[in-house]
């Protein structure tokens, strides 16, 4: 039995661990922390919950920093993740982080887009927990950078365009749209019901913060620096990302030819379903589930290949990837609790 700690169980992701969690038969959540929920109960906080944590009761944060179970989730924001993690792997936890907060490689990127880091020192020991492009060093990782939502769905699309070596490395544009769990369960204006049920618009463009996430990690397959011009949208959804993308293709390229391309690179992927020529995903039918379903599109007259891709950004872009990585780490089946169709009606 793995024993498990979860850090920022009360937010939107927490809840999703404890939810995909709550079906594993090989974890066991022997604390969850929240500063504004101590003393409360998980099905006080989460009724849907109740039947499955009754007995588990959220802790102080501050309580647990040198704890020692097997595994750690930490669900904080950026900034306070990097506070704990130093310490606990000094205890001897494995840690998957959700946060941003080891996901670049490189100080000086971090620090141009987040600011100063409190242990930049572990950026170069952890491993990007993306399984299709990092599965054999996530199997002994110490500590898992599980990727942000709008990096997987983006990578996922492009990754087997980059490696082939098939488009323009400086022309690729990624069109995001993003449900509104995304900003997390803390209330706040720009997200609240009133401000975004009727709206559709794009947010920080040419500044979020997943833009040098992107390119780090479609760098590494393009093996040469790529850049990508990301924006993002806020739709009147609460969950799932609609990446569409764009690159220039070098040569002539059917899409018969990008589906043989796809299907080398994913074919054996559990959470990779690329879907049939003339198909293209919508985020209802990956709702709830771990999977990220592509769409391939080679517009040969222009040059130009269209990638769309779609996820449930708690589910395949945080928790469930997280705890697919978890399955990694632990050489148990990848898709232990895991395993069930999307919630589309
Ligand atoms: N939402 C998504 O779609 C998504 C996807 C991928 C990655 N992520 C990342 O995953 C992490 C969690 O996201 P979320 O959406 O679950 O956020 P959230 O809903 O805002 O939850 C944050 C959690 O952390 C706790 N917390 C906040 N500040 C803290 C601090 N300074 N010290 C200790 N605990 C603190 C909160 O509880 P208390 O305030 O009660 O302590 C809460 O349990 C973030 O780093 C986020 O960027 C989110």
């Amino acid at each position: 039995m793995i024993n498990i700690a979860i850090l920022g169980a009360s937010g939107y992701t927490g809840f999703e661990l404890l939810r995909i969690l709550a079906n594993h038969p090989n974890a066991r959540i022997t604390e969850a922390t929240s500063r504004q929920y101590k003393g409360k109960t998980v099905p006080d906080v989460f009724p849907s919950l109740r039947g499955f944590y009754d007995g588990l009761v959220f802790s102080d944060p501050e309580d647990f920093k040198r704890i020692r179970v097997d595994a750690v989730f930490s669900a904080l924001p950026h900034g306070a993740s990097q506070e704990v993690v130093p310490a606990l792997l000094e205890a001897d936890n494995r840690v998957i982080d959700l946060s941003a907060d080891f996901r670049l490689r490189d100080d000086s990127v971090y620090r141009a887009w987040y600011g100063e880091h409190k242990a930049d020192f572990l950026l170069k020991e952890a491993v990007y927990g993306l399984p299709e492009l990092y599965r054999e060093p996530i199997k002994d990782a110490l500590l898992v950078a599980n990727p942000g939502c709008y990096p997987t769905g983006a990578i996922l699309a492009l990754s087997p365009l980059l490696k082939e070596g098939l488009i323009d490395t400086d022309s690729v544009i990624v069109d995001s749209k993003s449900g509104v769990s995304g900003a997390g369960r803390g209330a706040n204006l720009d997200t609240s019901y009133v401000e975004v049920s009727s709206g559709f618009k794009a947010y920080k463009v040419g500044s979020h913060r997943h833009a040098p996430e992107i390119e780090q990690e479609l760098s590494v397959q393009a093996g040469v620096p790529v850049s990508v011009t990301f924006t993002p949208h806020l739709i009147p959804a609460s969950r799932g990302i609609l990446s569409t993308a764009y690159a220039n293709l070098k040569k002539s390229v059917a899409t018969a030819e990008l589906h043989n391309i796809y299907a080398e690179s994913y074919g054996k992927e559990p959470f990779v379903r690329v879907l049939p020529e003339g198909k293209f995903p919508d985020i209802s039918q990956v709702r709830g589930s771990n999977f990220c379903d592509i769409g391939l599109f080679a517009d040969g007259k222009r040059k130009k290949v269209i990638v769309v891709s779609a996820i449930d950004n708690l589910v395949k872009g945080a928790s469930g990837q997280a705890v697919q990585n978890m399955n990694i780490m632990y050489w148990l089946k990848e898709d232990t609790a895991l395993n069930l169709p999307p919630i589309s009606i």
